[in-house]
């Protein structure tokens, strides 16, 4: 298991480029599922679960290769609708090949995703979707078994206790693509890792419409064909050097990436007295003196994302005054809390709330990475820092950082791996 050592103190300064988004890209990937004809996807970021998602196709039988950011998909010699639980339980995405599977081949069996740090995370819109278009489904030894004699459109309320289900959406909209008659998905997810899914299937010939708004409207097709697509860039990476530019009082340019799918993070920053001005096919954000404390709620798109909050409670853990952060769609995602308070940090938690004082200094200790999103934040936390934080586990960036200590070492930060 490796380590991250981080010397913070330094100004970030430079350029940056954002990667291929990994939440659009694994779904896209599942949806090859739903033809044997080759599929190009280019701009694949190479990370530890695009690379798991590539050999749950391989397992299901796809002939899978990657090379330089493109992947091709073919047809493999025979197919296999059995996704196993050692797969499926190492990233919960993965349980998205329930609906082109059965779609396609009438049945399927995926394992159980199972729980995760970040909270329970249960399947239940996706089950329910999946039944409402005449799917049966049973758990049988930690495994979803579905069976259907042909998947018929219908009308589908997808909201949860939550608020919307990116997967959840997901998986239906690929599963009612090949079903017999209209589908209507209504409180379906808005996330633009939606709407490239859908982009992608109507180049591969679906009939959708609305994908992106709260409802997606699909008719439903025979057959669907191959096709080239590149992935949208990943908000959530674009949105970390954001923060570490304000965080390190650097200068960074962020390429690859766009206003447009950032505006929740943008309106915050903008409360809080930071400018982001746009540069070519990017933005550049440049710290200019204090900011201001500003609360935040993460909500479903257009919302504050969930995948932002833990950076953003680090950035509030060195404004000067009280902020107040509070998690709507996983109200556990707070692991980052006390690895951020071994550094100094004065965050109290209090139910799905995070009270944030800012303070003037942290310094570097030894830390524990939970989660992706909170790795991020302690990656963040540790370039600001005095002296050396030695981050444990950081195997949980690899799943969604692509080549993150050679682009933190271009804008200058003094980063390296070491073994435990
Ligand atoms: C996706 C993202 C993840 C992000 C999350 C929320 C991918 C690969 N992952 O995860 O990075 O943090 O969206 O933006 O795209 N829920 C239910 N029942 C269900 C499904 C979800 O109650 O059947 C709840 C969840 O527990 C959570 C909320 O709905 O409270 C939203 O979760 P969801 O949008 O489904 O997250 P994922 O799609 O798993």
């Amino acid at each position: 298991m490796d380590k991250l050592v981080v010397e913070g103190g330094l100004r970030l300064k430079g350029e940056v480029k954002v990667s291929g988004s990994k939440n659009s890209v694994l779904p896209i990937l599942a949806a090859t599922l739903l033809t044997d004809a080759p599929c190009v996807i280019k701009g694949v970021p190479n990370l530890r679960d695009t690379v798991t998602m590539m050999r749950i196709l391989r397992a299901l039988g796809k002939s899978v290769e990657f090379d330089k950011g493109t992947v091709e998909v073919r047809a493999g010699r025979q197919h296999n609708l059995v996704a196993d639980y050692k797969l499926v339980s190492t990233m919960r995405a993965s349980f998205c090949v329930l609906g082109p599977l059965l779609g396609r081949f009438k049945k399927a069996k995926v394992s159980l995703p199972g729980g995760c740090v970040i909270g329970v995370r249960p399947v239940d819109l996706h089950i329910k979707g999946i039944r409402m278009l005449g799917g049966r489904v049973d758990i049988e030894s930690g495994y979803i078994v579905a069976k259907t004699p042909g998947l018929k459109g219908t009308h589908i309320y997808l909201g949860g206790v939550y608020g919307s289900s990116v997967l959840a959406t997901d998986n239906v909209m690929m599963a009612a693509v090949l079903a017999r008659g209209k589908t209507v998905i209504e409180a379906a997810a808005c996330e633009p890792e939606v709407a490239d899914l859908g982009e992608f299937l109507i180049k591969m010939g679906a009939r959708i419409k609305g994908h992106g708004t709260p409802t997606i409207e699909i008719e439903g097709v025979k057959h669907l064909r191959g096709t080239e697509h590149t992935i949208i860039s990943d908000r959530i990476e674009a949105g970390t050097f954001i923060i570490a530019s304000l965080m390190t009082k650097g200068d960074i340019t962020i390429r690859n990436t766009s206003v447009r799918h950032l505006g929740a993070l943008f309106d915050k920053l903008q409360e809080a007295g930071v400018a982001v001005r746009s540069a070519e096919n990017g933005v550049r954000v440049s710290y200019r003196g204090k900011i201001k404390p500003v609360n935040v709620t993460t909500l479903p798109y257009p919302g504050f994302p969930t995948d932002m909050q833990a950076q953003m409670m680090s950035l509030m853990s060195v404004t000067e005054g009280i902020s107040l952060i509070t998690e709507k769609i996983y109200p556990d995602r707070f692991m980052h809390v006390p690895e951020l308070n071994r550094m100094g940090a004065r965050i109290q938690r209090e139910g799905p709330h995070a009270i944030v004082e800012g303070v003037r200094y942290l310094s570097g200790a030894q830390v524990m990475a939970s989660d992706l999103r909170a790795s991020a934040s302690l990656v963040l936390a540790a370039l600001r820092a005095k002296g050396k934080t030695q981050i444990h586990r950081i195997y949980h960036l690899e799943r969604g950082y692509e080549e993150i200590e050679s682009k933190l070492q271009s804008l200058g930060a003094r980063v390296w791996r070491e073994k435990e």
